[in-house]
């Protein structure tokens, strides 16, 4: 497998040591790419920490990244704890912007599958999407795993339970707009509203709640997209929550939305449509509503 990243800040550096670290991807290449010197010091201290990886972790161009056969995409502008916007959609035009500009250079081989991390990572899948070239299963966007991981957590805090136990789902938007499935978690579904608005408000701010008090998140997501990439990598066909173009599911055609879904070499082999009770199929009305408005070519 040769895997590349754009963008090696602290979450694309999260990837990087989480996929170094995962022993079920065998790696040919691990390729960093980003626009500032800073990769190179990245480089040195991801080969400090796995020196006998060293002469596969390398600093790249385009030129190598259009040869990889998974390309995780970090690049852009982040939620900051300086800053008062914590909306992921706030970054939206900025960082469809410079993904403008990668895929300027960037030409994908043909069976490459792409994992959109930046944010809001829903829209920039389907920009990523139309600027590829690709067909939708091979650009995943990433995000509703790593809800999905949060929201297990928040249960099993709540319930005593661990987490490793839980299964559960988050589908909708990696944003504002995640859906915690409440009717098919494993554990938790004689939970009151009460107790079911107090863990999703605390799952929507996760990230927030780490960037006010760490400046940023890194592990969460690193090792969250270390599994994606297993399942990818692998041919796994693990059930996993993405960001991916709907075709019918829900009554939905022609946006990116999250779901579980299917993961092997393909990519989103299948989307795994659930039987969502009542107030979730509103949520994810609104979703939809609010997809339409930002996914337009
Ligand atoms: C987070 C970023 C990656 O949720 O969106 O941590």
């Amino acid at each position: 497998m040769k895997i590349g990243i754009i963008g090696l800040g602290n979450v694309g550096g999260g990837i990087a040591y989480s996929i170094l670290h995962n022993e079920n991807i065998k790696l040919d290449m691990l390729l960093l790419n980003d626009i500032v010197d800073k990769v190179y010091g990245v480089r040195l201290d991801l080969c400090h920490a796995f020196p006998e990886m060293g002469n596969k972790i390398v600093v790249g161009g385009y030129e190598q990244l259009n040869n990889c056969d998974i390309v995780i995409i970090t690049a852009g502008i982040t939620m900051f704890s300086g800053s008062n916007q914590f909306d992921r959609m706030d970054l939206l035009s900025k960082n469809a912007e410079i993904l403008k500009n990668i895929f300027e250079k960037f030409t994908p081989k043909k069976d490459a599958i792409l994992v959109i991390v930046s944010n809001p990572s829903d829209v920039m899948a389907y920009v990523a999407w139309n600027l590829s070239g690709l067909n939708s299963k091979q650009v995943i966007g990433f995000g509703n795993q790593l809800d999905t991981a949060r929201f297990r957590f928040l249960l099993g805090e709540k319930l005593g339970i661990n987490a490793g136990e839980i299964e559960t789902y988050v589908i909708g938007e990696h944003g504002s707009g995640m859906i915690p499935v409440f009717s098919h978690t494993s554990v938790g579904r004689d939970l009151d509203q009460s107790a079911r608005d107090e863990i999703k408000t605390r799952l929507v701010n996760a990230a927030i709640e780490v960037i006010k008090l760490a400046s940023y998140t890194q592990y969460g997501p690193g090792q969250n997209v270390s599994k994606l990439v297993e399942a990818i990598a692998n041919d796994k066909k693990e059930t996993l929550c993405v960001s991916t173009l709907f075709d019918g599911e829900y009554g939905v055609r022609g946006l990116y939305v999250g779901s579980p879904c299917v993961i092997g070499r393909g990519g989103v082999e299948r989307i795994v449509e659930l039987n969502i009770d009542e107030n979730e199929r509103k949520q994810l009305n609104a979703v939809v509503e609010k997809m339409r408005e930002v996914q337009k070519v």
